[in-house]
């Protein structure tokens, strides 16, 4: 008999492909929310997946969703505008059949690749460099898989890798069909693999369902590509931590805490002090100027970007904030605010988007801004309410001050020119006018506009009165 002619791969040579599994249900993180898509590090767990399946510069990406797939989906390109620049592909798994289903569904996509890298989405902490090294181990020792293991003092709840007494990787062994022997193995599959697609298309399709939940389980491709006389290799990595998935909160908790280190020691290393890291805790995309000091208990989130020299906590928080040099805030509450350069804030100050104030502001203790510029030099030193208002330079607000904003219906603004004096617990009710150089005597509620450089009184004269 002829030999079969083999069937044409329309995979390019040496093409490469990245499919991430995103589909299960993660029912052990007792969420309404998609496991994936579970915050760490101010970012959804598969942002991370994603952000390092674009760095291998693959030819696509494909992402397998399965469990609440239309919010995945939105999430996954929401997360993905304006630095991904691969191809991304989405694949529909009906139902969570376990990760060799996931694989399957993707046979189309992975059809169009010599070599595959599989990824899970709930690894969020490998890095760039431990994949790439992956994929060069599978090229230099052409392989049909390799596996990245990593070794763990409790390796509990991965599968284990079993290997000959010659070290060849046999198979690998969930934990829940592993004998005692073969679970006292702390060499675990991370879940991150470099395939050759022919090969690991033929086995996945042979991979019969197995364990409690009958699920066709990836790993079981390895002892089927074995069995047709391929070959499974396996890279070591080198930093066991990054391997660790995440399955439960208290997993993901452990995650995080590796992630906001990592963020700090980035932030040490660049020359800001962070006198205790297990305390203060960064997103991954937070920038911080040198010489900066970070006091315990503070935490900056999102886009916020703080200068050089500055002072932070300790217990502040800060978010999507930008503060110039020479900046201090003390166990204050900053958000949506731009903080030109030596400004003092705090403490117990709570700082609220659309304001802007400095340089050289100050804005006290137990006081609130909303929406408000405070300019050059100007003071809001204590106990105040300053919500849409403009306060030009050189303004001095006394303790106290209220901008009376809301009529009930709508917000209305109070503007101070500059270089006016606003005496202790003046009510501003706006709309209103406070012209340039202008004094308010204290307990004045100011309904009317004060022209520039008037002294308005608007209180009711002290009468003392004898028995
Ligand atoms: C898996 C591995 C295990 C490894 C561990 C590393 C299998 C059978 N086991 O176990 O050897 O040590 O990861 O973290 O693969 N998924 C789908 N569709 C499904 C089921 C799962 O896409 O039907 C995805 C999940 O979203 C997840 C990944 O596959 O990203 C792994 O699934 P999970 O249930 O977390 O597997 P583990 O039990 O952690
Ligand atoms: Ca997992």
């Amino acid at each position: 008999m002829k030999p079969q002619p083999k069937a044409k791969s329309s995979a390019k040579p040496g093409s490469l492909g990245v499919l991430i599994l995103a589909a299960g249900e993660g029912t052990r993180m007792e969420s309404n929310v998609p496991k994936v898509l579970h915050p760490v590090g101010g970012r959804p767990m598969l942002f991370y997946g994603l952000r390092l399946a674009n760095a291998l510069k693959p030819a696509g990406i494909g992402v397998v969703i399965g469990h609440q797939a239309d919010l995945v989906q939105k999430e996954v390109e929401a997360m993905c505008k304006g630095w991904l620049n691969r191809p991304i592909t989405f694949i529909r798994q009906k139902h969570p059949t376990g990760s060799g289903g996931a694989v399957l569904e993707a046979i189309p996509f992975l059809k169009k690749f010599q070599t595959a890298v599989v990824a899970c989405g709930d690894t969020p902490l490998l890095t760039f460099e431990t994949v790439y090294a992956l994929v060069n181990t599978h090229r230099e020792q052409k392989g049909q898989v390799t596996l990245l293991t990593a070794r763990l003092a409790t390796p509990k709840g991965y599968g284990r890798v079993v290997r000959s007494p010659l070290g060849e990787v046999l198979r690998i062994v969930e934990e829940n069909e592993a004998t005692p022997k073969e679970a006292a193995i702390t060499e675990i599959n991370s879940g991150t693999y470099c395939f050759e697609v022919a090969p690991l298309l033929e086995a996945v399709k042979g991979i019969e369902p197995q364990g409690p939940k009958k699920e066709i389980y990836l790993t079981a491709a390895l002892e089927l590509v074995r069995q047709k006389g391929g070959r499974v290799n396996a890279h070591v990595c080198g930093n066991a931590e990054e391997s660790l998935g995440v399955n439960t909160r208290v997993q993901l908790a452990h995650v995080e805490r590796v992630l906001n280190r990592r963020c700090l020691e980035r932030l040490m290393l660049s020359g800001v002090t962070i006198v205790d890291p297990s305390h203060t805790y960064v997103d991954a995309d937070v920038e911080i100027g040198q010489d900066s000091i970070v006091l315990p208990g503070t935490i900056l989130k999102g886009k916020t970007q703080i200068g050089r020299s500055c002072h932070i906590g300790p217990f502040t928080y800060i978010e999507d904030t930008a503060l110039g040099n020479g900046c201090e805030v003390r166990n204050s509450y900053v958000a949506g605010a731009r903080i030109l350069e030596k400004t003092t804030i705090g403490p117990y100050a709570h700082v609220r988007p659309g304001t802007v104030a400095g340089p050289r502001a100050r804005i006290g203790n137990f006081t609130e801004i909303k929406a408000a510029r405070i300019g050059f030099g100007s003071k809001v030193p204590h106990l105040s309410y300053i919500g849409d208002a403009d306060i030009a330079e050189d303004v001095n607000v006394g303790a106290g001050t209220i901008t009376c904003n809301y009529d009930g219906v709508e917000k209305h603004k109070t503007v101070i020119g500059a270089k006016a004096f606003i005496g202790s617990n003046v009510n501003l009710v706006a709309p209103v006018k406070v012209g340039r150089g202008a004094k308010i005597g204290a307990g004045s509620t100011i309904t009317e506009d004060v022209p520039e450089g008037a002294l308005a009184i608007a209180r009711a004269r002290q009468e003392n009165k004898s028995k």
